[in-house]
């Protein structure tokens, strides 16, 4: 049987060396790149995939040199800026997962501000990490559960995969079902760590730009002739 196909992340990796291998500045990777979202999620809504995570930015990503963190923070600005009106009619939810605080004020603003638009939509789930990291994510979640502990708000009996998994950002959200790395790396870089315990992996060596529905909708056909097992035989 066909295996179900709800949740797809990809670790969009790949846009300094595509600009690089074109004499570009990394910068121009990144526009390029940012460009492809929109159109890759166009394209994961028209093949039914009920959500859609994108890795655009590591809380490791903060230790590159000032110049690519300002010029990816200007572009995120000028995206998240950009019309989201095909999006929205198209029924696309908005939501992003990270460290906000990390943020400047006005970027936090303009994410609200699309989660809250687009809150009523029941097409795809659009889901940015951004400023995200899995293991903040779950450090915070098992300091959160240790604070309800202490106050007594639960038991320790009550503490299952369940409610650890409620208090990660990706509560409500199902685990992905594939995971996609562009770029040509073996590796997830802190990326949805407790969330990809059985998720299936594909890794292109496509550069995030040049990453396009075709290649998309190939992984989802392979996909498809996987055999998930769980630990069962
Ligand atoms: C991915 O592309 C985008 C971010 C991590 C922000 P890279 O910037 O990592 O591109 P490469 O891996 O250096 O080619
Ligand atoms: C992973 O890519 C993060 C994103 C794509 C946002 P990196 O380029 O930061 O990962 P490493 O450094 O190669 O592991
Ligand atoms: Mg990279």
């Amino acid at each position: 049987m066909a295996e179900s196909l709800k949740h797809i992340a990809i670790i969009m990796d790949g846009n300094g060396r595509w600009a690089q291998k074109r004499l570009l500045p990394r910068s121009a990777g990144h526009k390029k790149g940012a460009e492809n979202v929109k159109i890759i999620a166009k394209a994961a809504n028209k093949l039914g995939v009920k959500y859609l995570t994108l890795y655009a930015f590591s809380t490791e990503n903060w230790n590159r040199p000032k110049d690519e963190v300002d010029t990816l923070m200007s572009l995120l600005r000028e995206y998240l800026h950009s019309d989201f009106q095909e999006l929205h009619e198209n029924n696309v939810r908005i939501l992003f997962i990270g460290e906000r605080y990390m943020l400047d004020d006005d970027i936090v603003k303009a994410m609200e501000n699309l989660e809250k638009q687009t809150a009523q939509n029941t097409g795809l789930t659009l889901c940015f990490a951004i400023s995200y990291g899995a293991r903040q994510e779950m450090l915070q979640a098992v300091k959160n559960l240790a604070c309800l502990l202490k106050k007594g708000d639960i038991s320790e009996s009550d503490v299952d995969i369940q409610t650890f998994s409620d208090m990660l950002y990706t509560k409500n959200i199902p685990d992905p079902d594939v995971l996609i790395r562009t770029g040509g790396e073996f590796r997830i870089s802190n990326f949805l760590l407790w969330q990809l315990a059985y998720t299936e992996l594909f890794f292109s060596q496509t550069q995030w730009p040049d990453f396009d529905e075709k290649e998309l909708e190939s992984i989802v056909t392979q996909f498809k002739s996987r055999e998930r097992r769980y630990g069962k035989i």
